[in-house]
């Protein structure tokens, strides 16, 4: 019997966790996805290409592993299709090594519909979704009214999907939203409906599985299983800043839900954090820099969403948020990505306890998101050299690692390894 070892991202979101997933896939059989869905963009660089994954396991380009979608992510139909269609232009045949579970819930276009509709009713206190139908399809899948990809396969299908969408777009109305106005990728909801049910058709192409089995048959016949997050721990529905948060568990308890596997079966778990901090969509950041320093970190990080294209607002690591990220998900090992970024700054600041009203904590208040917070920093003197070609961990500049040493202090967690480009070929492993 082997353990499910989990992959994580520690702070809200696009940490690089697409790009390790697929650096460790080698040293495992079979990688999950267990929650969200396509609001996710996993960024993966190899061969002087880039490739954006969104619903798809990042372990897709191994094509002797086995890759799932298990039963806690949201599939949108067209946006997987045109992910397929991507990945075989790149001469990926998916179908041969894409399982998918048979309980995943499916995104209609009327989800995509009640997210822009409940942002429009939100007025100045947006969340800043995605806008690909997460937080209505996680509604109605608590709601006990969703539809999973196996009922796709059922002779009242049809009925179901349009009783749905009659009354999302019934609700939409309520809420004061123009229906017929609406376009999803400049289409009315009754072409992207044709565009959709593609979708589904060439979803039905792939291996839908009762997944729950097949991840404990893999666990108990000794194969090693890699889960993969989406989103982060501060975008966690349950200890992110919410309502700033998605609407799934990001964590690692998500996997348990989002894969059936039991907790006692968790073995690793792997948390990312970049060597600095983004956020991208509305709540609190209190290290963000609206500054010159911010300004540079998006330049040089190229903070712009993977899935939406929009600029990431950037700070410095924010050491309180991180151990909260430790804690709840009982990280063994920590990640570090993208310290060159800051590779020509003469400070390298992090952020060591909050001061909120005078008192300073090291805690995340309940208040977040209205508290006062202001970051208290500890500066680092820059390491000001490119780390172009370092070969290993213990090569890196000495500055650096003084660094990355304040950042194991701070959150009790030993650094595992240290990405420095967005290369496959750059992580560099720590023993
Ligand atoms: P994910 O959502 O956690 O998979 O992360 P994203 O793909 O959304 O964002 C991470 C971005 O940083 C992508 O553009 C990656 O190519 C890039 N990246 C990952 N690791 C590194 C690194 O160590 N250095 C640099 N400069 N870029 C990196
Ligand atoms: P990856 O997996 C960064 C953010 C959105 C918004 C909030 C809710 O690439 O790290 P949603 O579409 O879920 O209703 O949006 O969460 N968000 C992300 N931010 N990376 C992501 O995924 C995100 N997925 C959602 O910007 O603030
Ligand atoms: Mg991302």
């Amino acid at each position: 019997m082997t353990k499910i070892d989990v992959l994580v991202g520690l702070q809200w979101g696009d940490e690089g966790k697409g790009k390790i997933v697929d650096v460790l896939t080698p040293a495992y059989d079979v990688v999950a996805r267990f929650q969200g869905g396509p609001n996710a963009g996993h960024t993966l660089e190899f061969g002087g290409t880039k490739h954006v994954l969104h619903i798809i396991p990042s372990g897709i380009f191994h094509k002797e592993k086995t890759n799932l979608i298990g039963n806690g992510v949201l599939i949108e139909p067209r946006i997987f299709r045109g992910e397929i269609e991507e990945l075989a232009a790149k001469g990926v045949d998916a179908t041969q090594n894409l399982l998918i579970s048979q309980k995943a819930h499916l995104i209609l276009p009327t989800h995509r519909m009640m997210d822009a509709a409940n942002e429009q009713s939100k007025g100045g206190a947006k969340i800043g979704s995605t806008l690909k139908g997460i937080g209505p399809a996680y509604t109605d899948k608590t709601a006990r009214n969703g539809i999973r990809v196996g009922d796709t396969l059922s002779p009242d299908f049809a009925n179901r999907y349009n009783a749905l969408r009659d009354q999302h777009i019934r609700m939409a109305r309520t809420l004061g939203f123009d229906v017929e106005a609406f376009r999803i990728d400049g289409m009315t909801l009754a072409e992207y409906e044709r565009e959709w049910m593609a979708g589904l058709d060439c979803l039905k192409r792939f291996r839908l599985v009762a997944s729950e089995y097949f991840i404990n048959r893999c666990l108990r016949e000794g194969r090693k299983v890699l889960a993969e997050g989406a989103q982060a721990m501060m975008l966690d529905i349950d200890f992110g800043t919410y309502p700033f948060v998605t609407s799934s568990n990001t964590i690692t308890a998500g996997v348990c839900t989002g894969l059936g596997v039991a907790p006692s079966a968790i073995g690793r778990v792997m948390g990312i954090t970049k060597a600095y901090c983004t956020r991208v969509g509305a709540g609190p950041f209190p290290t963000q820099l609206d500054d010159e320093t911010g300004r540079l970190l998006c330049e040089i990080g190229h903070e712009y969403g993977a899935t939406t294209g929009r600029p990431r607002r950037c700070g410095w690591i924010d050491i309180p948020a991180l151990r909260y990220a430790c804690m709840i998900n009982g990280v063994t090992d920590l990640f570090v990505t993208k310290p060159d970024v800051m590779n020509d700054f003469d400070t390298v600041s992090m952020c060591t306890s909050y001061r909120i009203n005078g008192r300073e904590t090291d805690e995340i208040p309940f208040e977040y998101n209205t508290a006062p917070i202001e970051p208290v920093l500890t500066p680092y003197p820059g390491w000001k050299q490119s780390l172009d070609g370092t070969p290993s961990y213990d090569r890196l500049p000495a500055r650096l690692l003084e660094f990355l040493a304040a950042i194991e202090r701070g959150t009790g967690v030993n650094i595992a390894a240290v990405s420095i480009s967005p290369d496959r070929k750059d992580v560099l492993f720590k023993q």
